[in-house]
């Protein structure tokens, strides 16, 4: 028998059994997830082994990457042209009719006002007319757990999350239990690079023409000198675990207009020292992230808050998938004899299976499962567990030396 003339059970069934995790458990329950939070629409339908049983994800990277940013109005009306397909895609792929889903898990915090409102109103009405549950997902705590769906990994463990959005630190200690240790107190990592790359044009630079701004930044950076500019790391003498990249993004704007002039090149033109730049901006932002991330661990070893066995430190969100920064996190881990986990790249950046996954290790424990009746809300801001960064501060840990410099 050809796949295409399989049924949904039966196709479910090869999946799984591919998988070798088919008699796992008789009735498995299986959840659709559905991502709208920022600028992908992703949905998937998973097992609760955490088989993908479909997928499907819209990326609007190139319309922004034209705009020359996320325009939440633009975002919004693109979610709405293509979440229906999404999910439908994500369903067909799957073999898997609504009715036999066993719940319906959202993306409702935090994120884009606009964005938000879309995926949520699509899946109340879903959920509604399938009369399925509803499982609400933190966009952060997804990004936290979805390593768990490809490894056993035992909590607490510390987790790192750097996107376009958001730079932080957190002790993971349960499902939706987390202690926030650092944030950032201005943009987020990911924001930063994007606009270092926009304002270096490199959405002009012929290999770059598809790229984020922060895998444009780290493709150049391979073939830069990262010792050909300096900009200050941040915040060296506050001790504690927060992020800040907006004084660090003002450097580099300065240098790059100063080159400019030198240069007497045009807008939209290409700097000659691009990759120079992009190899000391990357080195600028990785050691910044890896220090803090050094403090976090030290804390959490004065604290007794990670484990004995195994303590593992989890990389997740868009900028995770930066190589270079992977590898002098590594250094860190390596350092103070943490375990290092990065989900694939594909996992990394915002997806539908991350937020079907949440919503499996949720319904597994019988956590912030809502009926199809309730009214649910959005919310664009909404902050990682409870926030301990002023006990962080207080600790004032100082780091040893640890050198930190590698090949880009
Ligand atoms: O997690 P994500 O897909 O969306 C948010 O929730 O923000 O992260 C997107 C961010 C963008 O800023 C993008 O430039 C960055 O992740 N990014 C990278 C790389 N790939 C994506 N930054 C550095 N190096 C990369 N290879
Ligand atoms: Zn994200």
């Amino acid at each position: 028998m050809f796949p295409c003339a399989l049924n949904g059970a039966a196709r479910r069934w090869v999946k799984r059994f591919a998988s070798g995790r088919a008699f796992s458990t008789l009735r498995p329950r299986l959840v659709l997830g559905i991502e709208t939070s920022c600028d992908e629409t992703g949905a998937a339908v998973l097992d609760e082994t955490g088989v993908i049983l479909g997928e499907s994800l819209h990326s609007q990277k190139t319309i922004h990457l034209d705009a020359g940013g996320i325009i939440p109005t633009v975002a919004q009306s693109l979610h709405k042209e293509n979440i229906s397909r999404v999910v439908q895609e994500a369903l067909d792929r799957s073999g898997i009719e609504p009715g036999e889903l066993t719940a319906v898990a959202t993306t409702v915090m935090p994120g884009l006002a606009l964005s938000l409102k879309i995926g949520l109103d699509f899946s109340l009405k879903f959920v509604r007319l399938h009369e399925k549950p509803f499982i609400p997902i933190h966009h952060m705590e997804a990004h936290a757990l979805t390593v768990r769906m490809l490894q056993p990994l035992d909590f607490p463990f510390l987790v790192l999350l750097i996107s376009g959005g958001h730079s932080l630190l957190a002790l993971a200690k349960g499902i939706d239990e987390f202690l926030l240790l650092g944030k950032t107190l201005d943009v987020a990592v990911g924001d930063s690079l994007d606009k270092i790359a926009r304002r270096l044009s490199l959405r002009n630079h012929p290999d770059c023409l598809t790229l984020s701004g922060g895998q444009a930044i780290e493709l150049l950076a391979k073939e830069g000198d990262q010792l050909a500019f300096h900009f200050t790391s941040p915040m060296e003498k506050l001790y504690n675990c927060n992020f800040s990249f907006a004084g660090f993004q003002r450097q580099v704007t300065m240098e790059i207009m100063k080159k400019e002039t030198e240069e007497g090149i045009e807008k939209g033109q290409v700097l000659s020292c691009a990759k120079d730049i992009a190899a000391a901006s990357q080195y600028t932002a990785a050691s910044h992230i890896a220090k803090r991330t050094h403090r976090a661990i030290l804390f959490c070893k004065s604290k007794d808050l990670l484990p004995q066995h195994n303590p593992t430190l989890v990389v997740s969100g868009g900028v995770a998938s930066n190589e270079y920064i992977r590898q002098i996190l590594k250094i860190v881990t390596d350092a103070t004899g943490l375990h290092l986990l990065c989900p694939p790249s594909k996992l990394c950046t915002d997806n539908g299976v991350m937020i079907a996954w949440n919503g499996i290790e949720r319904l597994k424990q019988g956590k912030g499962i809502m009926s199809y009746t309730e009214e649910i809300k959005y919310e664009p801001k909404a902050p990682l567990g409870l926030d301990i960064t002023s006990e962080v501060k207080d600790a004032a840990i100082k780091l040893p030396p640890l050198k930190l410099r590698i090949r880009s």
